[in-house]
C-alpha cells in the first residue's frame, strides 16, 4: 500500500498524451505532481481525498497562452460606437481603444489594479485555467508597465493562478510622447526592463500599431539581449511581421486573420506557435479566420482569449474552443489539444504542464459533463465543476 494525497477515480480522462483517452480511470496525486494513472481501478494506493468524477470528463487545465489581464477600468462603452459602425482604429483615434486603458491604468493605485486584475483571475480559475500569459502595455512609460509587472508577478505569488510575465511595451505609441524618443526606450531600457521582469517580449505590428521597420528593430534587439519572442500580427493587415517573427524563431505568432502565403511557409519551417484568437472575431464581428490549413500541415495550433478590454473582454477557455470548432475548422480534440499541450508550448512550458502525463504537474479540471462533445456543445456555459492547481483542489 502506498500512501499519497489525491486520487480522482471514474475519471473520463483525455489526457493527451501517450495515455491517449481512459474512459474510466484512476488519477493519483502527490507533492503537486501527477503520480499515476490507471486504466481501471485497480491500484494499490491508499489518499488523504478521494474524489469520485462519476464518469465526467477529466482534462488537463487550460493553458491561456494570449492575455492583457492586468488593466484598469472596463471598455465597454466602445461596443455601442462598434454596433454604430466605428472601426477599432477609429474609435483608437478618437482616444478610445488602447489609450483609454492607458490612461485608466496609469492613474490606477497599485493595489485597486491589483484587486480589479485578482477578479479576472478568479474568473479564470472558475473557468478551468491553471495557467495564463499576461502581458503588460498599457503604461507605455516606464513606472506603470513596471506597476503592471508587479500586478502581474504577486498574482502569481499570491493567488492560485500561474502567471507567465509578458513585456508589450510596443502595444501603440503613447499619445503624449515623441515616437522615437518612446522607441528609444524601448530599445534600450524597456528591453533591460523585460530582461529583468519577464519570460517573452511581444510588439503589435499593425495598422495603427507599429510598423514593419520599428517591429524588426524591436525584435532584432531583443533577440540580441537573449529574449524570447512573440508577435501581435496580422490581425487587420499582413505587414509582413509574422514572417519575420517566424524567421527569427519567435515561440508564437499571434492573431493571424491575415497571413501571406510565404509566411505561412515560414511558420511551418520555424516550428513557431500559430495562436488563433477567436474571441476578437466574434466581438469585432470580423471574419473569423480558417485554421484547417495550419492543422492539415501539422503545425501545433494554439488557442488562447486574448483577453482585453477592447477586443474580447471574455476570460473563457471554453467559450474560445466552441467558436474554433464552429467557425474555424478546429475538430473538438484539436480544440482541446490548442488549449492545452499547444497553448504550453506558446509559453514553453510543454515539459511541465498542459497534458495528463506522470511526473507532470497536478494542474487538473473536473468537467460537469461526459464527453468533449458537450464542452463545444454547451456554448457559453461553464463546464468546469472542480479545479486542481498543483495538487490542490481550488
Ligand atoms: O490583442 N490588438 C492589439 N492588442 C489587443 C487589444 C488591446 C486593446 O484593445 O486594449 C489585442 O487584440
Ligand atoms: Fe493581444
Amino acid at each position: 500500500m502506498q500512501y499519497t494525497d489525491l486520487i480522482i477515480k471514474n475519471a473520463h480522462m483525455m489526457t493527451l498524451s501517450t495515455f491517449g483517452e481512459i474512459v474510466s480511470g484512476t488519477l493519483v496525486i502527490r507533492d503537486e505532481k501527477i503520480i499515476d494513472i490507471i486504466d481501471g481501478d485497480q491500484h494499490s494506493y491508499q489518499a488523504d481525498h478521494i474524489i469520485d468524477a462519476k464518469g465526467a470528463l477529466v482534462l488537463p487545465g487550460f493553458v491561456d497562452c494570449h492575455t492583457h489581464l492586468v488593466h484598469s477600468g472596463s471598455r465597454a462603452n466602445e461596443l455601442q460606437y462598434r454596433l454604430q459602425g466605428m472601426s477599432y482604429q477609429e474609435i483608437q483615434q478618437r482616444g478610445g481603444g488602447i489609450h483609454a486603458s492607458v490612461r485608466a491604468t496609469r492613474t490606477a493605485d497599485p493595489e485597486i489594479l491589483y484587486r480589479e486584475s485578482l477578479e479576472r483571475v478568479n474568473m479564470c480559475l472558475e473557468h478551468g485555467t491553471t495557467t495564463a500569459e499576461i502581458k503588460t502595455g498599457y503604461g507605455l512609460e516606464p513606472a506603470t508597465e513596471k506597476k503592471m509587472f508587479d500586478v502581474i508577478h504577486r498574482l502569481n505569488k499570491e493567488s492560485d493562478l500561474e502567471t507567465v510575465a509578458t513585456f508589450l511595451g510596443p502595444h501603440v505609441y503613447p499619445e503624449d510622447q515623441d515616437p522615437e524618443k518612446y522607441l528609444d526606450w524601448l530599445l534600450h531600457e524597456g528591453l533591460q526592463l523585460a530582461k529583468d521582469q519577464a519570460e517573452f517580449v511581444d510588439i503589435y505590428c499593425d495598422i495603427g500599431a507599429y510598423s514593419f521597420e520599428d517591429t524588426e528593430r524591436f525584435l532584432n534587439k531583443a533577440k540580441a539581449e537573449g529574449l524570447d519572442l512573440k508577435i501581435h500580427s496580422g490581425q487587420f493587415e499582413s505587414l509582413g511581421a509574422t514572417g519575420l517573427a517566424a524567421d527569427m524563431l519567435a515561440v508564437s505568432a499571434d492573431h493571424l486573420d491575415h497571413v501571406a502565403p510565404a509566411e505561412f511557409d515560414a511558420l511551418l519551417r520555424a516550428g513557431t506557435v500559430p495562436v488563433f484568437l477567436p474571441g476578437c472575431s466574434y466581438y469585432l464581428r470580423s471574419t473569423y479566420p480558417d485554421a484547417r490549413p495550419y492543422l492539415d500541415a501539422g503545425m501545433p495550433v494554439a488557442l488562447a482569449t486574448d483577453y482585453n478590454p477592447g477586443t474580447c473582454p471574455s476570460l473563457s477557455i471554453p467559450m474560445m474552443m466552441s467558436l474554433a470548432v464552429m467557425h474555424m475548422g478546429f475538430t473538438a480534440k484539436e480544440a482541446l489539444k490548442a488549449v492545452t499541450i499547444n497553448a504550453a508550448k506558446a509559453i514553453n512550458r510543454e515539459d511541465r504542464i498542459g497534458s495528463i502525463e506522470k511526473g507532470k504537474q497536478a494542474d487538473i479540471i473536473i468537467t460537469s459533463v461526459k464527453n468533449l462533445d458537450d464542452v463545444i456543445a454547451m456554448f457559453g456555459c461553464n463546464p468546469v465543476q472542480y479545479v486542481i492547481k498543483k495538487g490542490k483542489l481550488l
